[in-house]
């Protein structure tokens, strides 16, 4: 399931980040090519910005993907969950549009992990935090410094047990607005979440200046 129905705002292209140009294609393309290269990605689901769904299929369509879009949420998990309703097999991958450096390797890795393991309800693709985390007050006030060596800076794609995923969801359907991930709803249900480790290059395109190093990757691809 591949999220692409923000609204882009911090980026401030001047419409939904994953119809925004991204090298030589739409930024969604990218992770539905990638998706769809995966061996082990069967059916593709989009959640699409209300009235983009016909958009983000033609999108897959110039890229040469077969998937299905669906109307998206007012916030991420929203739009998962939505798109979570067309689910068809027992393992499910929840992907960023805004991640378009994703490759198709990162994508087997987390399913075969969660595939392997039957005790594991998700398993997630992270980089280690390289920078000191402070938690402060509204105030600024620190609060504390956790022990950077035990943070992680949470990427997708996340693979899930679609079970683990849907009961998750069912639970904890009030906190949809508030969740910044999926396995945050998972972990909340007590299930076990694991780290993939995946390269920092997995960027999330948020920012303009996000954008500017995204780019600067994808031409050092070739
Ligand atoms: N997303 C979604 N449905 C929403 C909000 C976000 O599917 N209601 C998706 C985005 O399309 C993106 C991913 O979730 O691929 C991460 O969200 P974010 O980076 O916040 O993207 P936007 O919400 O588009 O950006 P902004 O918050 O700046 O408006
Ligand atoms: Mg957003």
């Amino acid at each position: 399931m591949i999220a692409a129905a923000g609204s882009g705002e911090r980026l401030g292209a001047g419409g939904p980040k994953a119809y925004v140009q991204f090298g030589d294609r739409p930024m969604l393309a990218w992770s539905l090519i990638a998706a769809d290269a995966a061996e082990r990605v069967g059916q593709i689901v989009i959640a699409a910005p209300p009235g983009g769904e016909d958009h983000a299929e033609e999108v897959a369509e110039q890229a040469g993907v077969e998937a299905r879009a669906v109307r998206g949420g007012e916030h991420r998990s929203q739009s998962v969950a939505l798109a979570l309703e067309h689910a068809e097999h027992g393992l499910v991958v929840v992907h960023d549009a805004a991640r378009p450096l994703a490759t198709a390797a990162l994508f087997d890795e987390v399913v075969s992990r969660l595939d392997s393991d039957a005790d594991i309800a998700a398993v997630i693709a992270a980089a280690p935090v390289t920078d000191t985390i402070k938690e402060a007050s509204r105030g600024r006030r620190v609060l504390r410094t956790p022990e950077r060596s035990s943070l992680w800076a949470v990427q997708t794609p996340q693979a899930f047990r679609t079970e683990a995923l849907r009961d998750a969801v069912a639970a904890h359907a009030d906190e949809l607005g508030s969740v910044t991930d999926d396995a945050m709803l998972v972990e909340r249900s007590g299930g076990q979440v694991l780290i993939h480790e995946a390269s920092p290059e997995n960027l999330k395109v948020t920012t303009p200046l996000d954008m500017e190093v995204a780019q600067l990757l994808l031409a050092r691809r070739g």
